[in-house]
């Protein structure tokens, strides 16, 4: 029998609420928490809303952060998660509408579908700037669940992409060298690789980016830039340049023979990095 739970009446905040923002997110409702927690993705992913960020605490309760905004604005935004009522909710600390909280509450309808009911709370508000206020927030917070949900699903695909292809490596020929232009995507054993010339030589670089596999485009002077949280890495050493915890996996061999080009597995004893 199903677990039958209560919870205590909803604990509405007291800032006069200015409108709602209501939409059917096609991932599921794990996906949705990892975004909320996932501070890192704002100055990257919303670009166009955010320039910067910096990190004062983070954990599995959310986190709280120093952005900078486009219009060149400080704030000091405090994300908490509440897993057990579905909910997070967003707080301005400081900056412009200090006080405002943003309340999401999430209901999973199915495995990869959600809806999510965006309440917009914001103090000194006149009753007749409410609408407008809320139409604001409600249009800011659109823009950026369209961005969201393109990065969400992608990670989605990749994950269950990634379940699926375990097959073991082989080689695979890519064609005639005369006819391949470079940079290039290729596959291998159900892996994704970007092929480009780095000071010359042919390189096969994963296409995937080793933090939460976001898309990796052709090597740029030898450094791969991942566009969902800007790490940067060197094609070659794999090593993560702008500092953190990951490295990029080595690609496959490529090497030029009889005019065609290959890619090979490399030994595993090579490919430990
Ligand atoms: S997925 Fe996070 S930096 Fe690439
Ligand atoms: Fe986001």
């Amino acid at each position: 029998m199903a677990e039958d739970r209560r919870y205590p009446a909803f604990a509405a905040s007291l800032l006069p609420h200015v409108g709602t923002y209501r939409r059917v997110l096609p991932v599921s409702l794990e996906r949705l928490y990892e975004n909320a927690l996932d501070w890192e993705h704002l100055p990257h992913v919303h670009a166009s809303s955010f320039t910067a960020i910096e990190i004062e605490d983070a954990g599995p309760w959310g986190w709280r952060a120093v952005t900078k905004t486009s219009r060149d604005e400080r704030l000091v935004l405090e994300l908490r998660l509440d897993r057990e009522c579905r909910r997070w909710i967003t707080r301005t600390l400081e900056g412009a509408n200090a006080g405002s909280e943003i309340w999401t509450h999430a209901f999973a309808i199915s495995a990869r579908r959600t809806d999510i009911v965006v309440d917009f709370f914001v103090p000194n508000v006149e009753p007749s700037a409410r609408e407008r206020i809320g139409n604001a927030f409600a249009d800011l917070y659109r823009h950026l669940y369209d961005e969201d949900v393109a990065m969400m699903s992608e990670r989605q695909r990749q994950l269950d992409k990634r379940i699926e292809s375990e097959r073991d490596a082989e080689s695979v020929c890519l064609g005639s060298v005369d006819s391949l232009t470079f940079p290039l995507r290729a596959e291998m054993a159900g892996r994704d690789y970007v092929v480009s010339r780095v000071d010359g030589e042919l390189l096969a670089h994963v296409a995937r980016c080793p933090h939460q596999l976001g898309p990796l485009d052709a090597a740029v002077d030898g450094q791969v830039r991942c566009p969902w949280h800007g790490y940067r890495f060197d094609v070659r050493s794999g090593e993560c340049l702008t500092g953190q915890a990951c490295r990029l996996p080595c690609g496959p061999d490529v090497s030029v023979r009889d005019g065609r080009v290959w890619l090979e597995r490399r030994d595993k004893k090579k490919a430990a990095r």
